[in-house]
Order: structure tokens, then C-alpha cells, then sequence
């Protein structure tokens, strides 16, 4: 039987948080649920964690077009390598960098595998302290979006660090279009066993709207121990406001494209390229 406490708990982590306020689990470092992702990296047809192969192929391609630069790479939140394999196949001196160590582990043994080259590296990228190393850092998959205000800026002083001068710096972000498509849920469900737990679980999931373009996808999980939540935020940037940022926070030129392998921005764009020169 539930008691007293369990209700109050979950009336509690129901209600709507603070802007950013942290969850108490972490979907990228919880040995079960990081297992569940890195699953959903590798299943290579699909959009979920990782673009699909044939996305992750073509955006490298366009990328080595459009950069025409040194062959120093940075990825940050490179996952299970991907991306890092497919610039290191194409000559690119590689360092990925992933707060998770599955993803990590999985990285280093394929690349081992394949004979390939690339440094690997299971840190927090709020703690990397690079010199003006690198030509080129690249994010992908909208990781700058669930940052708040401060720790993007943080972030992008880290990055900007790392440069050469003239380095770029490569990201995706989804747009308020991207999220509208999705919207927001609110639902619960009973499972023996799925992506939050192995085990039997309850989970409650809503969704939440704010100003400025921000949403929060929460996940109360419940299972035999304890209590858990899960807080994802996004925030969605559109044209003007992530080219003024990139501005404000001292790169010195920036270019928005459509998507990662493509132009033109249009009304309705989901995902936008920024390629920032320091
Ligand atoms: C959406 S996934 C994208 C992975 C990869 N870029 C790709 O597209 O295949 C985001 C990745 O960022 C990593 N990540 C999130 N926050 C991080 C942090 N603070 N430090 C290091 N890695 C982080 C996660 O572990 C995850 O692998």
C-alpha cells in the first residue's frame, strides 16, 4: 500500500519547477537508463538519441565542404562516436568527449576495432580546459538547448578556449517549430520492465511550458526503492535569437544554415546549423 510520505513526494515533484531546476536522476549517467540510450544511439535507422547512419554520413560530408579547415576536431557529447568515426575515416585528428561511460567504453572499443585513431575522453565538458587546440569543435543533436541561459554562455567560453583563432564552432538547436510538432504530454503508466526501469515501475510524465521558448518534458519514476525525477529542458532558439547570442558571447562571425546538411533557413525550420568563427 502507498503511504503518506510516497503521496506528499509525488505531489511534491509534480508541481512545476523552477526555470532549470536540476531532476534528482540523469538519463546519460544512470547505469540502467544509459544502457537504454545507448541502445537507442545505435539502433542506426532511427532519429531517437542519434540521427540515423545516413544522416550522421551526409552531415560529415557537408561539413568537410563547408569548414575547409585544419584537421583538429573536437566533439563534445560525441556519444558513441558516430560523428568522431566518420570525420577520423575522412583524415580528421578526432577527440570525442561524453560525461557517460557507457557511451565512452563503447566508443574506444569500436574505434579499436575499426583501427581507428581517436581520443576518447569520459569527462564532463563543463570541466574541459583546452588551449586553442582545435580547429573545429562540433556539438550535435541540440545538446545547446537544454542548457540554461548561463551554463550556454559557460559552455561557450570553454569552447572558445579551445579554438586556434579563426576556429570554428559547430552546433545544432532546434527551433520553437521543432517543439510545437511534439507538444506537450501529460501521462502515466505501469511497466514490468522499459526504458526508466528493468524492473517493475511507475512513471508519471508531464510536460511543461514557459516564457522565452522554454519547455520541460518531467518523469516522476517510481519503482520498489525509491522515488526518482527526471527534468529534460529545452530551450528552443530560432534564427535572430541564437545568432545575437552567438554574437554576445565574442565569436566574431556567424552563419545559420537549415538543418546540418543544408542552406537555406525557412519559416519552417526545425533545426538550425550555427557555424560560429572565433
Ligand atoms: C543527444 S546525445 C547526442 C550524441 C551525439 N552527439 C550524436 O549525435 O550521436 C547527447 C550526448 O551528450 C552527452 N552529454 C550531455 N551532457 C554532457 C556533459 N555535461 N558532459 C559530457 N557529455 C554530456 C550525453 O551523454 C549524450 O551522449
Amino acid at each position: 500500500m502507498m503511504n503518506r510520505n510516497i503521496i506528499n513526494e509525488i505531489e511534491k515533484l509534480s508541481k512545476r519547477p523552477k526555470l532549470f531546476e536540476k531532476g534528482t536522476g540523469n538519463i546519460w549517467t544512470e547505469p540502467y537508463i544509459s544502457t537504454q540510450m545507448l541502445k537507442a544511439h545505435l539502433d542506426y535507422k532511427s532519429d531517437r538519441a542519434s540521427r540515423n547512419i545516413e544522416k550522421v554520413k551526409k552531415t560529415v560530408t557537408f561539413l568537410k565542404e563547408t569548414t575547409n579547415k585544419g584537421e583538429g576536431i573536437l566533439d563534445l557529447g560525441c556519444g558513441p562516436g558516430l560523428y568522431a568515426e566518420e570525420f577520423c575515416r575522412n583524415g580528421y585528428k578526432v577527440t570525442g568527449i561524453d560525461f557517460s561511460s557507457n557511451s565512452i567504453n563503447y566508443a574506444k572499443e569500436s574505434a579499436n576495432k575499426q583501427g581507428l585513431n581517436i581520443e576518447y575522453r569520459c569527462e564532463d565538458m563543463f570541466n574541459i580546459n583546452y588551449n586553442e587546440k582545435y580547429d573545429t569543435v562540433i556539438q550535435v543533436f541540440g545538446e545547446v538547448n537544454t542548457f540554461s541561459d548561463e551554463n550556454r554562455n559557460k559552455l561557450f567560453d570553454k569552447v572558445k578556449n579551445a579554438l586556434k583563432p579563426g576556429g570554428l564552432f559547430i552546433f545544432d538547436v532546434s527551433t520553437p517549430v521543432h517543439r510545437r510538432k511534439n507538444g506537450l504530454n501529460k501521462n502515466w503508466y505501469v511497466s514490468d520492465c522499459g526504458f526508466w526501469r528493468g524492473e517493475a515501475h511507475i512513471v508519471f510524465e508531464e510536460g511543461f511550458e514557459y516564457s522565452d521558448n522554454i519547455w520541460l518534458d518531467q518523469f516522476i519514476v517510481i519503482d520498489n526503492e525509491e522515488i526518482k525525477v527526471y527534468r529534460n529542458w529545452f530551450h528552443e532558439y530560432t534564427l535572430n535569437t541564437i545568432k545575437e547570442i552567438v554574437l554576445e558571447n565574442g565569436f566574431s562571425k556567424v552563419n545559420v544554415l537549415n538543418g546540418l546538411y543544408s542552406k537555406e533557413v525557412e519559416e519552417d525550420s526545425e533545426w538550425l546549423t550555427v557555424i560560429a568563427a572565433k
